[in-house]
Order: C-alpha cells, then sequence, then structure tokens
C-alpha cells in the first residue's frame, strides 16, 4: 500500500481506537501499541512534559531513558523549537540521546494542549537510515493532533 494510503487509514484507526476513553495513560499506550505494530518501527512512544521536563511516557520497543531536559537532544529539541525533527541519521545530530545503539534515523512530533503549549512529544526511532521524510511528518502531526485531542 502507498504510503500516503497507509497513514490516511492510521489516522482513523488512532481516532476510533482513543475517542471516548478518558484514561490518558491506557490510551497513549493504545496510539504506541497501534502505530509501532502497523508501521515496524523499533520504537514508538510518548515523552510527557511533567516538572518542568521531558518524563517517559507509554512506548512500545525496548527500554528507554526517563528524562531529557529541555533542549536537550532530539526530543528536548523539538519541544524547545516546538517543531517536528526528521533525523535521517542520529550520529549527525549534535546531541543525540542513544536510548539504544540500534536505532539510526528517528522523529519527533510535538503535542499541544488547546492553547498551543507543548505538553508532549511523539518519538519514534527506526533501526535504518533516513526512514522519515516530510511525508511521515505530515501525516504524524495529524495523527498528534488526533492524539492531543483525545487522549491529554
Ligand atoms: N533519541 C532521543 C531519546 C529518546 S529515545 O530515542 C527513545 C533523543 O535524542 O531525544
Amino acid at each position: 500500500m502507498d504510503k500516503n494510503e497507509t497513514y490516511r487509514l492510521l489516522v482513523k484507526q488512532v481516532e476510533s481506537l482513543i475517542e471516548g476513553e478518558n484514561n490518558s495513560s491506557g490510551q497513549l499506550a493504545n496510539a504506541a501499541a497501534l502505530l509501532h505494530e502497523t508501521m515496524g518501527w523499533w520504537w514508538t512512544g510518548f515523552y510527557l512534559v511533567k516538572d518542568g521536563e521531558l518524563q517517559l511516557g507509554p512506548f512500545q520497543g525496548p527500554i528507554a531513558c526517563y528524562r531529557i531536559k529541555r533542549g536537550r537532544g532530539v526530543c528536548g529539541t523539538a519541544w524547545d523549537e516546538d517543531r517536528t525533527l526528521v533525523v535521517p541519521d542520529v550520529e549527525q545530530f549534535p546531541g543525540h540521546i542513544a536510548c539504544s545503539s540500534e536505532s539510526r534515523s528517528e522523529i519527533v512530533v510535538p503535542l499541544h494542549d488547546s492553547e498551543g503549549n507543548v505538553t508532549g512529544v511523539l518519538d519514534i526511532d527506526s533501526k535504518e537510515l533516513a526512514t522519515f521524510d516530510d511525508v511521515d511528518a505530515r501525516w504524524l502531526e495529524e495523527i498528534a493532533r488526533v492524539i492531543s485531542r483525545h487522549a491529554l
């Protein structure tokens, strides 16, 4: 299936999976599971803003670091700059935090509350170089909006 078509379906599936629930950690866990299983990524999960830092939230994949400071690593930079970061080669990203030595490329998409404040990030890692491009960024931003609306 064409990548756009896969994502179009995924957006609908994420929405029907999490709408109408009010258990945020459960919704985020199920969203991570759906994305991870469908796309076959290496690590798929959430870091949430708490006490002035990013703290590990629900995820699928290998164990990960608990806390990331604002402006640190790919996640902390995406939060600080409030924008999606596509990293084709993590070794080329200054300050990349290697939770897993097998991770080669990464995309991080901010989540927002209704006032536009960043409340966390969706972080996805791949074992291959250059897995993510602008198409992924656009669709994952749409998925992040759905998740922000229904699960945070
Ligand atoms: N690589 C991330 C840290 C989180 S792990 O990839 C799960 C970063 O540099 O922010």
